[in-house]
């Protein structure tokens, strides 16, 4: 019976999943190993673009790079590699950080990037914006390191080193940082139990009660899409979110929807990181929601109270819930760490 519910609930995804994607062949000896997405089951084909496939030697140069303090040499970042405010144990997000960091958490599969959404397109092209204009990385330092030029040459078949190379290769790296393997997705899988207020939280978030899977759904927990969930009523400065890309007044006050998976590891919250805790998002969907012009129509979803309302005890679950999101594999998956 609970399965039945939960099957109709949450039935999306399993009948769209495309075929699967066969790797293109290669007789080439001297090209780059290809490299095997490992996906959970229930997550969809992951599009890759034709000119970066993932290869074990792109995906190797992208993991060095990401790690590597030089990367920053002589730019407005000096002294910070990726990892520094993407850190792995925190879902490659960071509560030290005094901003609120993104983690990088399944984003291949996003279209749209950056809080604001300062850059729509594919993995590679939020990393040559990273590359070019927020590192602004010194390409010509990076060739007098010995091991570089010869990591670009088995990744890329020559020495050269440029931005896109780099971008290419931090995106290779990038696409295979999966999580899908929390105790929600065993539950999802018929591996283990839910408790009784992790299965009552859940029936909150997939059900209208708590209407939280609209903007944050199954496999991912996200829509990579933008919404003005209430936080404001008024928006001034970086508070106008989208609407400073776009100057289209109807994205006054929206955000990219972050991920809830490994929330429970990336406080602070939201684009601002106002809330430390997730109790005060929880606090906020339930009693705090401001109406606004472009406040999401799904927060007043059958006319409801913009406001859920919840009990104590209904926000106990949700917490109890979003909790089972945390995925002890992949922030000790030792691929994903810093190289040797
Ligand atoms: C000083 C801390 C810091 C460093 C260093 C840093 N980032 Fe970030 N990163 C952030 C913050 C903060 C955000 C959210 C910024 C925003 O949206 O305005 C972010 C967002 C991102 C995003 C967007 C994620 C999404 O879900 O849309 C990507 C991709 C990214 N960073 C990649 C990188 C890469 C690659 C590097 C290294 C070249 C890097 N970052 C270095 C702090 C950092
Ligand atoms: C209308 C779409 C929408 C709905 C419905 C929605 N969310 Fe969100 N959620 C978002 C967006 C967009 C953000 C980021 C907003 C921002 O930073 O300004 C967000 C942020 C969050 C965060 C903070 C994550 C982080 O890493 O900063 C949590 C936790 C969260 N939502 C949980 C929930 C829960 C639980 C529900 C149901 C009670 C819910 N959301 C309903 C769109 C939605």
């Amino acid at each position: 019976m609970r399965w039945l519910i939960i099957t109709l609930l949450l039935g999306l995804i399993a009948c769209k999943k495309p075929p699967k994607d066969s790797p293109p062949a290669s007789n080439n000896t001297s090209s780059p190993t290809p490299y095997t997405l490992q996906l959970p089951p229930e997550f969809p084909v992951m599009k890759i673009r034709e000119d970066n496939p993932l290869t074990k030697e792109g995906v190797a140069l992208g993991r060095k790079l990401y790690y590597d303090v030089r990367l920053s040499q002589g730019g407005p970042m000096q002294g910070h590699a990726c990892a520094t405010c993407h850190v792995q144990s925190f879902s490659f997000a960071n509560n030290a950080a005094g901003v609120s960091v993104m983690p990088h958490v399944n984003l291949g599969y996003s279209n749209a990037f950056l809080w604001k959404g300062n850059v729509q397109g594919t993995l590679e092209d939020v990393m040559l914006f990273e590359v070019k204009d927020f590192f602004q990385v010194d390409t010509a330092y990076l060739a007098t390191l010995p091991e570089y030029p010869p990591m670009f040459k088995a990744a890329f078949g020559s020495e050269t080193i440029n931005h896109k190379r780099i971008a290419y290769a931090l995106a290779q790296f990038v696409r295979t940082l999966i999580s899908g393997n929390s105790k929600f997705d065993r539950y999802y899988r018929g591996e283990v139990m839910l408790s009784d207020a992790e299965m009552r939280g859940m029936m909150i978030f997939f059900s209208e009660r708590g209407d939280c899977f609209h903007c944050h759904p199954l496999p991912l927990f996200t829509d990579y899409e933008f919404h003005n969930i209430g936080l404001d009523s008024v928006f001034t400065g970086e508070n106008q979110g989208l609407y400073l890309i776009t100057k289209n007044p109807a994205d006054l006050g929206k955000f990219r929807t972050p991920t809830l998976r490994n929330v429970a590891l990336t406080a602070p919250y939201m684009h601002d990181g106002r809330f430390a805790t997730l109790q005060e998002v929880i606090d906020h969907y339930s009693d705090h929601v401001k109406a606004s012009p472009t406040l999401d129509p799904i927060m007043s979803h059958n006319n409801r109270d913009i406001n859920l309302r919840l009990t104590p005890q209904e926000k106990a679950d949700l917490i109890a819930f979003l909790l089972t999101l945390t995925d002890s594999t992949f922030i000790n998956n030792p691929d994903f760490g810093p190289p040797q």
